[in-house]
């Protein structure tokens, strides 16, 4: 039988910045990486259902060879917490609502992404209110986390 794949999901607030992002992204850096991962984004809020994402967002993509264009915003549910291995959200915020939805035994599989760096700052604080600057710096802490959960990923499966 073949090995189930690791499944990760990235969280945020309203899965229209950040966490497309970070699945775009992180779909490349598995592919380079060579695991095979299934890999979904989803916003705390319901806002955004169906729209795509923050055209600063998706700008801030290509700079760096991502395509963001075909991604749509969901609202994280209940399912997901069985569904995915990993459940991984950007700030403090996403982690008490997600800590507030979900069963005990599905708590253990919620972290922030920087969780798996040794910054001191484990905070992806929302750009959807400043400039493209602040996407570009989104775009690299996500990088620097994507390379911690890869790192981690490697070790533990
Ligand atoms: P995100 O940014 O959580 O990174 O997708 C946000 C986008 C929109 C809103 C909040 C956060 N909003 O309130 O509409």
């Amino acid at each position: 039988m073949a090995e189930a794949k690791i499944a990760v999901l990235f969280v945020c607030l309203g899965n229209i910045c950040r966490s497309p992002m970070a699945e775009g992204l992180a779909r490349m850096r598995f592919d380079q990486a060579g695991i095979a991962a299934e890999i979904d984004s989803a916003g705390i809020g319901n806002w955004h259902e169906g729209e795509p994402a923050d055209r600063r967002a998706v700008n801030a993509g290509w700079k760096v060879l991502v395509d963001l264009s075909a991604l749509r915003a969901r609202q994280i549910q209940s399912a997901d917490f069985e569904r995915f291995d990993y459940i991984v959200a950007m700030d403090d915020d996403n982690i008490a609502a997600l800590e507030g939805m979900a069963g005990s035994q599905c708590s253990a599989k919620i972290s922030r992404l920087l969780d798996f760096t040794d910054l001191d700052d484990r905070q992806i604080t929302d750009p959807y209110y400043g400039g493209h600057d602040g996407f570009d710096s989104v775009m690299a802490l996500l990088d620097i986390g994507i390379t911690g959960l890869l790192r981690h990923i490697r070790e533990k499966h």
